[in-house]
């Protein structure tokens, strides 16, 4: 039996969907299942890393699992040790290497470690920006045909979180990743106006890109993130470091397909946009 976590997110949704396309045993995670709306036929469990004693029944059978860093990584993974789990895999960050200092660079070092140090065996997923982030322009593209970002024209290498959840899958069935640390990028560097151009083209509509301030969007960012989160986004988006921008072929080395490009991802996801 494995163990997905964040099951209702972007990584965890594609990897339960895999491990149960490949006739694998899963359970689902979730802090609260009625509103989890996961497929029929999942097994799905309730528990908040936030309270390490309502993962029991969560652990319990459980070979290997994936997580998400919540902060509480060393009762987590003490839960997991003392019900049998043998192999865990996390999804981190590329912060760790990247930006150190940062909040964003230290709540995923400190998880790394955790892990590190929990007798269990594990591999750490590092990737950099996540094509899912533009979901975040939905409501500006339900309302007109404008998205307006900061740093129109700093290009990143967006991930599809099916490729992290792919890696993960090969993580959790295959005995040759234990111990890796993966970072993981998409396949080319794309800025914000080509991403705008790529969903538009995948829902038929004439979408425009205009450029706002730093300051405009942090405005708008602080109003639902950290004030921690919000400037190392930032600084990520606006300033990002050589090895931010590089292409790397992980995706491809551990599953054997090349990674996916973010018009892939825009055109398996335009029904979020419509
Ligand atoms: N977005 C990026 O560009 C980026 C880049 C590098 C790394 N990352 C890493 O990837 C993570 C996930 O990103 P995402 O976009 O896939 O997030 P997401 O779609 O918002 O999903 C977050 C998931 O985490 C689960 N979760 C949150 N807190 C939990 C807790 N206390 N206990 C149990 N489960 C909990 C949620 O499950 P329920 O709500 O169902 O309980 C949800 O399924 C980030 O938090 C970050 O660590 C992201």
């Amino acid at each position: 039996m494995i163990l997905v976590a964040g099951a209702t997110g972007n990584v965890g949704g594609e990897l339960l969907r895999q491990l149960r396309a490949d006739g694998v045993a899963v359970r689902a995670l979730t802090r609260d299942a009625a509103r989890a709306g996961l497929p029929a036929g999942v097994e799905v469990v309730e528990g908040d890393f936030a309270v390490p004693r309502s993962l029991a029944g969560a652990f319990a059978g459980v070979a290997a699992a994936f997580i998400v860093v919540s902060g509480h990584e060393a009762a987590v993974l003490a839960q997991a040790a003392g019900a049998g789990v043998r192999r865990v895999v996390l999804l981190s960050s590329m912060a760790v290497q990247t930006r150190p200092e940062s909040l964003i660079g230290v709540m995923h070092r400190d998880a790394e470690r955790a892990v590190a140090e929990s007798g269990l065996e594990w591999t750490l997923l590092r990737p950099g920006q996540f094509a899912s982030n533009t979901r975040s322009w939905r409501t500006q593209i339900a309302a007109g045909d404008v998205v307006r970002t900061p740093f129109a024209r700093v290009g990143l290498p967006a991930i599809h979180p099916g490729d992290i959840a792919a890696v993960a899958r090969a993580a959790l069935v295959e005995d040759e990743h234990v111990g890796a640390s993966y970072s993981l990028t998409g396949p080319e560097s794309i800025t914000p106006v080509e991403q705008v151009a790529a969903i538009g083209r995948a829902i038929g509509r004439e979408l425009r890109h205009q450029e706002i301030t730093a300051g405009q969007a942090e405005a708008q960012m602080l109003a639902h993130m950290p004030a921690g989160i919000v400037a190392a986004s930032l600084e990520f988006l606006g300033s990002p470091t050589a090895q931010e921008t590089q292409v790397l072929p992980t995706v491809e080395t551990v599953t054997g397909k090349p990674a996916r490009t973010f018009a892939q991802w825009a055109d398996d996801n335009a029904g979020a946009f419509r």
